[in-house]
């Protein structure tokens, strides 16, 4: 989703936004440092582990009802990506339990972050993805929080709203905000593609030397 490589792996990765995904177990696991947040988190491992089943059914009953909104090219079928979210959901509970430090239950768009203390910010099916109930106000602050905590890049994913996998329509108007904070923003293709037509991201960046 964010075409990582290894220099990436090399600094401290936040993943706002990281629900049970595997991403911050995996990165340790590959050695790299990484944190996660998400307001979820307040309810600690235990509760989490009962509530994280019944999200997985219900994605996967939501996937079933809109199958022609998918592809399942990079997954291979149903059967392994709900093998692949079993074992996220796995990991990321023993890692919680494990390392808790690493989860902040916090939410966007206020980060208990120090400025720029992180090398790089994942944001995965938050922003865009809820684009019907978050205005883009509310993504221009959470934009702005994710680049206040990071020395480098903010990678957002996808950049289509979930229900109809359409552009968001504020997306230009909102990349002129965060220019306009001195923000650098760019669109690249990724090497992943689930929901069909969201192979992209957004990287916001800070200019350098002041010169946009
Ligand atoms: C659809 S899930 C995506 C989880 C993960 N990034 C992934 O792609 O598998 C959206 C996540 O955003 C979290 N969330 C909701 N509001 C948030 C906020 N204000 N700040 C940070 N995370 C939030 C939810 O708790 C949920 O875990």
């Amino acid at each position: 989703m964010f075409a990582i490589d290894d220099r990436d792996l090399d600094g401290v990765i936040l993943d706002c936004g990281g629900g049970a995904s595997g991403f911050v177990a995996e990165a340790r696991a590959m050695g790299a440092r990484a944190l996660a947040a998400d307001p979820l988190y307040a309810h600690g491992a235990a509760v989490l582990a009962d509530r994280l089943s019944a999200g997985l059914d219900q994605g996967n009953a939501m996937i079933n009802a809109n199958a022609d909104r998918f592809v399942w090219e990079w997954y291979g079928s149903p059967e392994r990506r709900q093998k692949m979210r079993r074992d996220a959901r796995s990991e990321f509970l023993a890692d919680i339990r494990r390392h808790p430090d690493s989860y902040l239950a916090a939410g966007l768009p206020h980060l208990p972050l120090a400025d720029e203390s992180v090398d790089l910010v994942l944001c995965s099916h938050l922003l865009f993805t809820w684009a019907g109930r978050l205005d883009r106000e509310w993504h221009r602050t959470a934009i702005t929080e994710m680049s206040r905590v990071s020395r480098g890049e903010v990678r957002i994913f996808p950049l289509v709203r979930l229900g109809d996998g359409e552009s968001v329509d504020f997306f230009d108007a909102l990349q002129a905000d965060l220019r306009a904070e001195g923000l650098v923003c760019a669109v690249r293709e990724v090497p992943y593609e689930f929901q069909r037509g969201a192979d992209h991201m957004l990287t916001v960046g800070k200019a350098k030397g002041g010169l946009l």
